[in-house]
């Protein structure tokens, strides 16, 4: 209770300061609001029972808007493909925020369908991302706890999750608090107004961030979602979702790691050779129809690829 009204004059500190009216938010004001109790961390759209009697290995929370439609579809059937690598139970979860109101029967048939969509109630709005983030954090928090790993991923991404699997994950010990990506060392906080990563002084004044990844891809231990979770209850509010997770992290002690290879998860789109796209794990800006070609001719050549790659 008190780490819900810590969490929620934090935000409104946030939105005192940038001028936005923050009445209407979800989870931060069920306190003050008795008509906000019921949609406190309330999914509009869930999928409780996912990993009922299953401990997944892998869960992947794709961030996506309801427009989104033909980018979902093409990652179903490539790398989100929950049958994908023999041995390795892989759950997919997309995650949405409030949406206009058209795209809902889409939606809605959407989730019938394929059980793979998860929603709460904010707007759906970039600077809202940290909420869906967090949303994710609290969803395997809640439905799933005994997963293994966590990679929490955008729609525009090309991931090759058969490498991330059986070349990364397979050797990290389960115990272990591992987090890992396309990681950001020392990176100053950008205060130039025109930037997509504007970050005012008043939100963040240290001119530092601590480590974190970039939030095209990154991937964790499981158990780790909960201390994010956790911590983002006391840490103030910011819209850039992966600067946020990292500073929970630090909060945690948590070590960012390095990625064991070279060039491993990318945040530009890697030019397209099979073999690269065979032994890489991620690679953005890959529009739906490019992702589908991407993966075609990769499957074609993966034989030929990881030998090579071996020798
Ligand atoms: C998912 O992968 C499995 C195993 O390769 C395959 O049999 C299945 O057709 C794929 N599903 C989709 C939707 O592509
Ligand atoms: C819902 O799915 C059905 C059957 O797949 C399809 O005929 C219908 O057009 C879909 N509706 C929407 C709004 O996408
Ligand atoms: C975030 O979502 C809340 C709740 O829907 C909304 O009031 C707020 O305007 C959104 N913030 C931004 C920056 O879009
Ligand atoms: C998170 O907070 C809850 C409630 O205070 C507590 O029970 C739980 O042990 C905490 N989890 C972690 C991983 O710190």
């Amino acid at each position: 209770f008190v780490e819900s009204l810590t969490r929620c004059l934090y935000f409104s500190q946030v939105c005192l300061l940038t001028g936005t009216i923050c009445f209407g938010m979800t989870y931060f004001f069920f306190i003050e609001m008795p008509d906000y109790v019921s949609i406190a961390t309330h999914f509009l759209m869930n999928e409780e029972d996912k990993c009922k009697d299953k401990n997944p290995f892998l869960i992947l929370l794709i961030c996506t808007k309801a427009s989104e439609k033909e980018q979902r579809d093409s990652i179903r059937k490539t790398w989100g493909n929950e049958s994908l690598v023999a041995g390795y139970l892989v759950v997919r979860l997309f995650m949405l925020g409030n949406h206009d109101p058209i795209y809902t029967p889409g939606i809605q048939n959407e989730s019938k369908e394929y059980h793979d969509i998860i929603q709460q109630n904010f707007l759906d709005t970039y600077n809202n991302l940290t909420l869906k983030v967090t949303m994710g954090m609290e969803w395997v928090t809640t439905y799933c706890p005994h997963a293994n790993f966590v990679m929490k991923t955008d729609t525009d991404m090309f991931v090759n999750t058969e490498y991330l699997i059986q070349k990364l994950l397979v050797t990290i010990s389960p115990t272990r608090l591992f987090f890992t990506g396309c990681v950001m060392r020392n990176h100053k906080p950008i205060r130039n107004k025109q930037s997509k990563w504007y970050m005012p002084v008043e939100v963040y004044p240290q001119d530092r961030y601590p480590d974190f990844c970039s939030g095209t891809g990154y991937v964790f231990s499981a158990s780790i979602a909960e201390k994010i979770l956790n911590a983002s209850l006391s840490i103030k509010y910011l819209h850039l979702e992966d600067v946020y997770v990292g500073l929970c992290l630090h909060r945690n002690k948590i070590p960012v790691a390095s990625p064991p290879g070279f060039s491993l998860f990318n945040t530009y789109r890697v030019s397209f050779t099979p073999c690269r796209y065979n032994n890489l794990i991620t690679s953005h800006q890959v529009p739906p129809k490019l992702l589908i070609t991407f993966w075609e001719q990769m499957q074609k050549d993966k034989k030929i690829c990881l030998e090579k790659h071996m020798k």
